[in-house]
């Protein structure tokens, strides 16, 4: 009996080989060299997909550990195939020119190459020559059968939220569908948008709260708890470098509130800055905040409600809407109405001088919990694109090649409180929290925390705050 199955099984096998001879023969390859260059692939399962020599690994390239992303139909087998080191291993599921392409590329002349007629493939499904794939943020085109890729680094890189994410930094990372596709140029370009800071206003005078020294500041504070409804949250800026005005017109609003009593709780218009101050006339091509208080001095702005943000921010129509005149008395009226037209308030918000706030860090406490709000000026770098939760510090990719992966690039947002927490091996750790401009899908809701006291991404170097402009019939 048990010879019976052996003979019916030697007898399948033997009818396999014949017939895969017969269908190698018909494609021209040379099968005979195949076998006595290694022996081994002649074992088992390997045998049948090793003498199909596809394209599977030359198109999707990947020869790393294993790697799950990394696989694609094979089609003879009706099954998957893997195409990454772990094959040294476990040959069952891996591509049929996993070794020849991965470990012996080089012994292959290129005529073996073609065994589809034509176009290429890509997680198991077949593109005509010539069609264009995107791959997050590099183009791929099938030329002849093979996919040829842009070579762009990435705003988001998985490598790099892995990292984060496996280590002990105390913060999180996420890949945010709105990054994805961007490149880390593009990221750079389009979502910052902070000139770093003229020697003006680094050499400005710093300014002390008058608070006494001391004051007890509480170990948490969040200036939306103190002033409710008095304070703005984030705005998204998308695809605008504007972070110069929609910083500076988040803190002009919070402070006017804040200063009036809550008699004008208004968000500021970031639009109004960016279309009519005009010496920042590239709007969202990054601007400078000494030029954005100018602009709530001299010319003030209207509220958010009455000069919204343009959907379009490459609109080319995107001029200048507003205009405000004084009325000799030290304060100015808008000319136009609003905008938006549903909104009838086109009221005129100004501000005083801007002054710098000492860079120690209770000082920015004091004036935080004593004034409100303030603008902080940071570096930003590839990493923090990802921020999702937790205490942010910069973390340095470990990828070899990280040169080419690093940027800094000014930024400015709005710093509302601070608070401490117990680290992970149980040390104290001070953060303090931000509004960012990306919008509310973004970090802690739209904001997030960075270290305190250390300098962390410079976010001490720089601290900016300015009062409304009241006249005594604006007080309550
Ligand atoms: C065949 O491949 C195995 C595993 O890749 C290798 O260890 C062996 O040296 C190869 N033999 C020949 C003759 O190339
Ligand atoms: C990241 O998100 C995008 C869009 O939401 C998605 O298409 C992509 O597969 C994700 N990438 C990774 C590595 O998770
Ligand atoms: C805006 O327009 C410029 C020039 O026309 C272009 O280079 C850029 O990619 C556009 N940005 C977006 C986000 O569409
Ligand atoms: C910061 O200012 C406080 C007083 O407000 C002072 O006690 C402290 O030493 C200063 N810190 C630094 C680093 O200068
Ligand atoms: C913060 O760091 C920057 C750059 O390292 C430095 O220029 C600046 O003086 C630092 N500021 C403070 C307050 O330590």
């Amino acid at each position: 009996m048990w010879t019976g199955y052996k003979i019916l099984i030697f007898s399948y096998l033997t009818t396999e080989i014949w017939m895969e001879k017969q269908y190698l023969s018909q494609r021209e390859v040379d099968l005979e060299a195949y076998f006595t260059r290694n022996h081994t692939v002649l074992q088992g399962t390997r045998f049948k997909r090793a003498i199909f020599q596809g394209q599977y690994c030359r198109n999707f390239g990947c020869c790393e550990d294993r790697d799950d992303g990394c696989v694609t139909e094979f089609y003879a087998a009706n099954a998957l195939c893997y195409c990454d080191k772990f094959c040294d291993r476990e040959n069952s599921d891996c591509c049929p020119d996993y070794k020849s392409f991965c470990r012996e590329e080089k012994e292959w002349p290129p005529h073996t190459q073609p065994w589809y007629p034509e176009g290429c493939f890509k997680d198991g499904q077949h593109y005509e020559e010539g069609s264009v794939i995107k791959e997050n943020c590099n183009s791929c085109t099938c030329s002849g059968q093979q996919w040829k890729c842009s070579q762009h680094v990435c705003l988001v890189r998985s490598e790099l939220i892995e990292q984060v994410n496996k280590g002990d930094y105390g913060w999180t990372a996420q890949n945010y569908s709105q990054f994805w596709g961007m490149t880390l140029e593009d990221g750079f370009k389009f979502r910052l948008g902070t000139l770093p800071p003229s020697p003006m206003l680094l050499s400005m005078n710093e300014m002390t709260a008058s608070l006494p020294a001391t004051t007890d500041l509480p170990e948490f504070f969040v200036a939306s708890y103190k002033w409710p409804g008095w304070t703005h949250g984030p705005l998204d800026q998308k695809n605008c470098a504007a972070s110069w005005a929609f910083s500076t017109a988040s803190v002009a609003a919070d402070r006017i509130a804040i200063q009036s009593k809550g008699r004008y709780t208004a968000n500021l218009s970031p639009q109004n800055l960016i279309s009519c101050c005009a010496k920042n006339r590239h709007g969202c091509n990054s601007g400078s905040i000494d030029r954005a208080w100018w602009y709530l001095r001299k010319r003030g702005l209207v509220s958010h409600a009455c000069y919204p943000l343009f959907k379009d921010q490459n609109a080319t129509n995107n001029g200048c809407a507003m205009a405000s005149r004084s009325d000799g008395r030290g304060k100015r009226h808008a000319t136009k109405p609003c905008p938006n037209n549903v909104e009838k308030s086109n009221r005129i918000y100004q501000c005083s001088p801007p002054y710098r706030v000492s860079s120690n860090e209770t000082e920015i406490m004091k004036e935080i919990m004593q004034n409100g709000p303030v603008q902080a000026i940071m570096q930003v770098r590839e990493d923090f694109f990802h921020y999702k939760t937790g205490i942010y510090r910069h973390v340095t990719s470990t990828n070899k090649e990280s040169e080419k992966y690093r940027k800094l690039q000014t930024h400015a947002v709005k710093l509302t409180g601070w608070g401490t927490l117990r680290g992970a091996q149980g040390q104290k750790e001070k953060f303090w929290i931000a509004a960012n401009s990306w919008g509310k899908s973004w970090g802690e809701n739209g904001y997030f925390r960075i270290l305190r006291g250390v300098n962390e991404s410079d976010i001490e170097k720089l601290i900016i705050a300015a009062w409304g402009q009241l006249t005594s019939s604006d007080e309550p």
